[in-house]
């Protein structure tokens, strides 16, 4: 059975972006391939965090990863921080990086971009992914295209190290969906759907209120011809609606142009705002259920546990090829 590795920052409340682009996928996938998915709270502290925040956005994720219908006996689920092995390989594969390739990732730029200060971390960060991965020797990794970057990069070190050091590594594949792989802010739809967007009107959380999404929805820019189309280079705004209703409504984008002609973007837009509750209502009971279980913790324990065993045993590999400390097994 080949092994999938994923991970979601807990760096605020979960967009469509990440359900579309990543998590659906984790659900479909768990019941073909041995699933490791994770929590990355270290990745989160590449930004500022409020450390309180933080962990209530840990326990947020991992009720909603289990929500969205993450099986616990399926699919191994835990926090980044409680397996220690992702900090040494991190460091590890830190020491098989360059300056250079990591200066050159998309998001290192864009999230340094302007900033007096910059955390070494912001620009490291790509190195521990690749150790997320790499360490449970994952052969596939369901993403949003904004980490193929990232995916590439992982590949790219683990080969070097390979060839450097001792074959330990499985060389991964992105899996990136065909449609809804980026999913644009609803207020600048050339721009990324972030969950740490200050604005919040410019993404939709899963956990946001009924109404809320709503007035999101309604308020989403697209343009003045009111013609229910996609065109993603003129007409970016109502295309990344029609993406977001095709992902939801599980029809076509063709089949929905066909059955909006002659309406307009109201119409369309309160359809959507409808079709977006109907799958989300569910998720938010369920996740409210789980938040408020002991089950919760005991699901993460298990977890850890699980990933620790795994992910130690990749740790002395590298270790014992790099000729660090004394020799085990
Ligand atoms: N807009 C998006 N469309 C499709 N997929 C997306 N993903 C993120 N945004 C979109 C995918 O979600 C997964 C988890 O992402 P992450 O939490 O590791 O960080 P990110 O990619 O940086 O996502 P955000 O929402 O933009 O977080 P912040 O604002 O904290 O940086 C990944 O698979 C990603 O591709």
């Amino acid at each position: 059975m080949q092994t999938i590795f994923s991970g979601i920052q807990p760096s605020g409340s979960v967009t469509l972006g990440n359900y579309i682009g990543a998590m659906k996928q984790f659900i479909e996938l768990q019941n073909e391939y041995n699933c490791f998915y994770c929590i990355v709270d270290q990745h989160a502290i590449t930004v500022p965090q409020d450390a309180k925040k933080l962990r209530e956005n840990i326990r947020s994720l991992a009720a909603l990863y289990l929500a969205i219908g993450l099986d616990p006996e399926k699919a191994t689920l835990f926090i980044q921080s409680e397996v220690p092995a992702h900090a040494q390989a991190g460091w590890m594969l830190q020491c098989v990086s360059y300056i250079g390739e990591l200066e050159r990732m998309t998001q290192f730029k864009d999230k340094s971009q302007g900033k007096e200060a910059v955390v070494a971390g912001l620009l490291t960060y790509p190195p521990l992914m690749a150790g997320d991965i790499l360490l449970y020797n994952a052969d596939l990794v369901p993403v949003g295209e904004d980490q193929k970057q990232h995916i590439e990069l992982t590949r790219d070190l683990a080969e070097r190290f390979n060839k450097k050091y001792r074959e330990i590594f499985t060389i991964p594949d992105a899996r990136i969906p065909k449609e809804g792989a980026r999913i644009m802010s609803l207020q600048d739809p050339t721009k990324k759907m972030s969950k740490s967007d200050p604005n919040p009107k410019s993404y939709i959380a899963l956990l946001d209120d009924p109404k809320q999404i709503e007035k999101k929805i309604k308020s989403a820019v697209t343009d003045s011809e009111g013609i229910v189309k996609f065109d993603k280079e003129n007409k970016p705004g109502i295309s990344n609606l029609l993406t977001i209703y095709s992902n939801f409504s599980n029809k076509s984008i063709e089949e929905i142009e066909t059955f909006y002609e002659g309406k307009g973007y109201g119409d369309f837009k309160a359809d959507l705002a409808e079709v977006v509750l109907n799958e989300i209502r569910p998720i938010q009971e369920r996740y409210y259920d789980f938040l408020n279980s002991p089950k919760l913790d005991e699901i993460l324990d298990a977890g850890a546990e699980k990933a620790n065993k795994v992910a130690s045993k990749t740790v002395k590999k590298m270790e014992n090829a790099m000729g660090l400390g004394r020799k085990r097994k």
